[in-house]
């Protein structure tokens, strides 16, 4: 969603900006704006779509401003406009603010305001923050920003700068992310690493309620009571180039074939001398033997994450396990106790229903353990524990590498829990794991040759809808496959356990009408075999995922996209990698956008 970027230093702070919010478009976003220092005032431009028409429309002004904060927004409090575009500036324009989050008192801050004789020009609830800053102001900016968000309730990430106080920036957060770098050419803020790691590999994370004071020549960092601290500093060890496509025509096919990378790499250290571990769980095997029910709470693709978990931790640990959307857990009283762990997936780590679905569960008293993509993320600092994905930055708003990443960590979780409760053996476990890791050369055989994909993607890309389906761990991934072709081909797509088909959706079925069936070989492969032909026998078109050297398969299906024979328990990982290929041809097929779909974000920070 919305995007933070400042800077302030010995650059030109337009080219800075413009550069930052482009690193940022893959949240998603409606609209952009950069407010610049210019001798004394402020220089404020706003365009509605994409950042190029904003780098447009400063291409040729005449500044030579080296201080200045830009936004991309996503729309929550108005409309996508102009006037509601950040940055947002306070009565005399003297004061511009940038920022991420929700403030849920506008309207009684703005009504108090407006009383005062403030004059609002926007919908926003950003927009009160100028203002009040603009109250509170008497000569220091950081003074009156701490001031201001004591008035403030929700969440905000926010950068603010003010026209009398040249080179000088403020940044300050409550769950939303802001991270800052001081480099050679100055100083930077914004709401994702990515946009700060050209000025430094160490990158400070702000946390909630902690200030930030910029300048060229350094940032100061203060606690809420305006106490001078030592940031939390994290040094990261991806390149920026993981935000270029690298020689792929998009962002999605760059991460599709990262994948084998992303199993290694979470692989990577988890077995010694023999013994599985994982070491961040922060809990004690006798903890982990108390565990009596696990609760997986996540959102989108990372859910689907969670139906796959869900039947290793309950086929080998023996644990009852739900998986919650996370909107949906906290608001119906779940039952935790101190022998519930909670484990909340999300990639981003900082998706607004995860979070707060893993405060519901602290405040409950169960353990929380986070598995996420992000380093030093909210979900990552409010867990117990925390595994992460080693995907490395994930730009295409479809989730594929991390969604890959979160499957092996979930597996990985659960053989350990297996382990503790002692219905796996060492040797039981080494023999998974080494299967587990044999899943990155299979995955790398399905990216070697991707023509029946391709080809199948062609044949149904007229459909309007499309029908996923399998059982078991078919079933669980099937789910995914048709999100990720909704998500990108606009398709209307929906998933079912294949048993299901004959208690309602087949009565949609028609001549042509596309179902992409995960029918690998597994103990209810002559199950899934069975409802395919109960669809193909009402004219579907049947798209079949399945296992190489399956020649029967092919007397029921049109199409036959093979993957190499693999452990049912870890088919998904394999098998989801043909299903995102299909869906991404499909979208292609359609010309669609695939790596910035219409309508979504890449970082759901609202409820
Ligand atoms: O960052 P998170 O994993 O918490 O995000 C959850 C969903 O918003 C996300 O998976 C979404 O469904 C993606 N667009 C999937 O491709």
């Amino acid at each position: 969603m919305c995007g933070i970027v400042g800077y302030t230093g010995t650059k030109l702070a337009k080219d800075v900006l413009i550069e930052g919010l482009r690193r940022l478009e893959y949240r998603g976003y409606d609209s952009a704006g950069i407010a610049l220092q210019e001798g004394g005032s402020l220089s404020v431009t706003r365009r509605v779509g994409k950042v190029e028409g904003l780098a447009e429309a400063v291409a040729d002004l005449p500044t030579s401003s080296t201080c200045g904060i830009g936004h991309t927004r996503w729309a929550t409090h108005g409309a996508p406009s102009e006037r509601n575009a950040h940055p947002h500036v306070s009565c005399d324009g003297s004061i511009a603010v940038v920022h991420n989050g929700i403030i849920e008192n506008f309207q009684e801050l703005r009504d108090a305001l407006a009383a005062k004789g403030h004059t609002f020009r926007s919908d926003t609830d950003t927009e009160v923050v100028a203002h009040l800053v603009e109250d509170y102001y008497e000569g220091d900016l950081l003074a009156a920003v701490s001031r201001a968000t004591r008035d403030i309730i929700g969440a905000y990430g926010l950068a603010i700068t003010c026209a009398a106080e040249p080179g000088r920036i403020v940044a300050t957060r409550k769950d939303s992310p802001i991270v800052l770098a001081h480099g050679e050419a100055g100083s930077y803020v914004a709401s994702d690493i990515i946009a700060v790691i050209e000025a430094s590999r160490d990158v400070a994370v702000l946390g909630d309620g902690q200030l930030a004071d910029m300048r060229p020549d350094g940032i100061t960092y203060y606690n809420a009571d305006l106490k001078e601290i030592e940031p939390s500093i994290m040094h990261v060890d991806w390149d920026v180039d993981v935000a270029e496509k690298g020689g792929y025509p998009d962002f999605m096919l760059k991460e599709i074939h990262e994948q084998p990378r992303v199993i290694r790499d979470t692989l990577a250290g988890r077995m010694t001398n023999g013994v599985l571990s994982i070491d961040e769980l922060g809990m004690s095997l006798e903890e982990l033997r108390l565990i009596d029910r696990v609760y997986i709470v996540a959102c989108g693709t990372s859910y689907h994450a969670g139906l796959i978990a869900r039947q290793l931790i309950e086929g080998w640990a023996r644990i009852p396990t739900e998986v919650e959307v996370a909107s949906e857990f906290r608001y119906r009283n779940p039952i935790i106790t101190p022998s519930t762990l909670v484990v909340a997936v999300s990639q981003s780590g900082e998706t607004a229903d995860t979070l707060a679905a893993i405060r519901e569960a602290r405040i409950k008293g169960g353990k929380v353990f986070g598995i996420t993509n992000v380093i030093g993320s909210p979900v990552a600092r409010e867990s117990d524990g925390v595994i992460y994905t080693k995907a490395n930055k994930e730009i295409a708003v479809a989730s594929t590498k991390s969604f890959l990443g979160q499957v092996v960590s979930l597996t990985l979780l659960s053989m350990v829990l297996a382990q503790a409760k002692g219905k796996l053996t060492n040797d039981q476990v080494r023999l998974l794991f080494k299967d587990l890791a044999d899943t990155a050369e299979k995955v790398e055989l399905v990216l070697s040759d991707t023509e029946a994909i391709d080809e199948a993607a062609r044949a149904c890309k007229d459909a309007t809808d499309a029908f996923f389906i399998g059982r078991g761990m078919g079933s669980a991934t099937s789910f995914e496959g048709a999100l990720k072709l909704k998500e990108i081909s606009y398709v209307h797509a929906e998933a079912y356990p294949a048993g299901e088909m004959k208690h309602g959706p087949i009565a949609l079925l028609e001549p042509g009408f596309p179902v992409i069936a995960v029918a690998t070989q597994s103990p209810v492969y002559d199950k899934v075999v069975s409802n395919l032909q109960e669809s193909r026998s009402r004219g579907a078109m049947i798209v079949a995922v399945a296992t190489e050297g399956d020649e029967e398969i092919k007397a029921n299906a049109d199409y036959v996209i093979y993957i190499p024979k693999v452990r049912d328990a870890f088919m998904p990982i394999v098998a989801s990698v043909p299903l995102q290929l299909f869906a991404r041809s499909m979208a292609i097929a359609r010309g669609c956008d695939v790596d910035k779909p219409r309508n979504l974000a890449k970082s759901v920070t609202v409820e």
